[in-house]
């Protein structure tokens, strides 16, 4: 916020020690995010990438290969192979399983007095409806959480490692829908690389399916942890949306507005030179949208600084904003209402185990979220 104050695109040095232009307004993160010289393309940016070991964009190490690393056209081809299963539509069959999910969660919760609702909730729900849907076997699924995690943190040592690990966490389970083809988003793929047309090739599917992986749960994780701790700080709020669960959906647009998960993400590389907000970008430069201030500076019905549940279309940049759009959104939106209308039904009474002041956070990065979250739940 301190930096947005001094102006809406800022020159500053990222943890990872990457000079870069923040963007830290909603119109200008638009902007920049539907910008045609802002692209992903990384080749004109490559040496101030390599100078701080910047691995994210290096084949075999991390989602490489996938559509959120792309430009059209090979963008919109990728993109067209997996939007069909986050459709609405499809998303809205889904629904039943998620209540199932979330139940069988909570009842688990329902004998103790005091859990981590991070372990105990809010990353397992995730998880298991993004490992349903790709097709990861329950046996499989430890490790991938905290992988993810040690991806998107800012440490480029740490980042390269997981980012290894995680591509060949997927390979080995794209062979294993290779030799035993399932009625699952991974092996509809495989089957795409086999095709005559060349569709898919394996570092492509390897890198949508690390995307997947990454994309599909880290993000709500936070989204439930972040809502919990919003909650937590405005009882007022918690007790509108238990008398008008109606609310939920709209509640879940204002979480993402208020506290969003993805904080300071969407790297772009500049392929010429552009001007944005009246400040020049060369290209080669790199441009990182802040989204969560982005979120926050967004011009709204009401008072922007308070969380309003009821607030009326709540305007924000949580998913993106353009062709990168978040392909999960319509999954996201549904776990977020069914987990967070649930949690305050079923517990009434839940509330932080300590001050909400001393939850400890991820360390300023990508992500923003509660690392674990004690609550008494009666
Ligand atoms: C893209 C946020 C949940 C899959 C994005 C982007 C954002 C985002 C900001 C755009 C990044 C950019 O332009 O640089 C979120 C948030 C979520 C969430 C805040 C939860 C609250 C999910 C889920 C999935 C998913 C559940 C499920 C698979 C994707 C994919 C893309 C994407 C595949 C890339 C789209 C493209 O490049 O065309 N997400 N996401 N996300 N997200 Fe999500």
């Amino acid at each position: 916020r301190q930096l947005r104050l001094q102006g809406p695109v800022q020159r500053v040095r990222l943890r990872s020690g990457l000079d870069a232009w923040a963007v830290l307004s909603y119109d200008l993160a638009r902007e920049a995010l539907t910008h045609p010289a802002l692209v992903q393309d990384t080749t004109p940016a490559e040496e101030a990438l390599a100078a701080v070991g910047y691995v994210l964009h290096k084949k075999g190490q991390g989602a490489t290969g996938s559509m959120l690393a792309a430009d059209p056209p090979d963008h919109t081809r990728l993109r067209r192979l997996v939007a069909p299963t986050f459709s609405a539509r499809r998303i809205k069959l889904l629904q039943a399983r998620v209540q199932t999910i979330t139940t069988e969660l909570l009842d688990q919760m329902s004998g103790q007095d005091e859990v981590d609702l991070v372990e105990a909730f809010t990353a397992p729900l995730p998880i298991t409806v993004i490992s349903e849907l790709l097709g990861v076997p329950e046996e499989e699924r430890s490790g991938f959480r905290e992988m993810t995690g040690q991806f998107l943190s800012a440490q480029m040592d740490a980042r390269r490692e997981a980012g290894i690990w995680l591509n060949n966490y997927v390979a080995a389970l794209v062979a294993g829908k290779r030799a035993r083809p399932a009625d699952d988003l991974l092996s509809d793929l495989v089957a795409q690389t086999n095709d005559e047309d060349g569709a898919l090739s394996d570092a492509e599917l390897i890198g949508t399916g690390v995307l997947l992986v990454i994309a599909g749960h880290e993000t709500t994780v936070n989204l439930l942890g972040n809502a919990m701790v919003a909650l937590f700080r405005n009882p007022d709020q918690a007790a509108v949306l238990r008398q008008r669960p109606d609310l939920l959906e709209n509640a879940v647009e204002e979480f993402l507005r208020y506290d969003s998960s993805v904080e300071q993400s969407s790297f772009r590389f500049a392929a010429a030179d552009l001007e944005l907000g009246g400040v020049q970008i060369r290209r080669g430069d790199v441009v990182s949208v802040f989204l969560g201030e982005a979120s926050r500076a967004a011009p709204q019905t009401g008072d922007p600084k308070v969380l309003d549940v009821a607030r009326p279309s709540p305007r924000h940049v949580a998913f993106g904003h353009g062709i990168h759009y978040c392909l999960g959104a319509p999954l996201a939106r549904m776990e977020g209402a069914i987990a967070i209308g649930e949690l305050l039904r079923r517990f009434p009474q839940i509330r932080p185990a300590g001050p909400v002041e001393e939850v400890n956070w991820i360390p300023a990065g990508i992500m923003r979220g509660p690392v674990q979250l004690p609550v008494v739940l009666r």
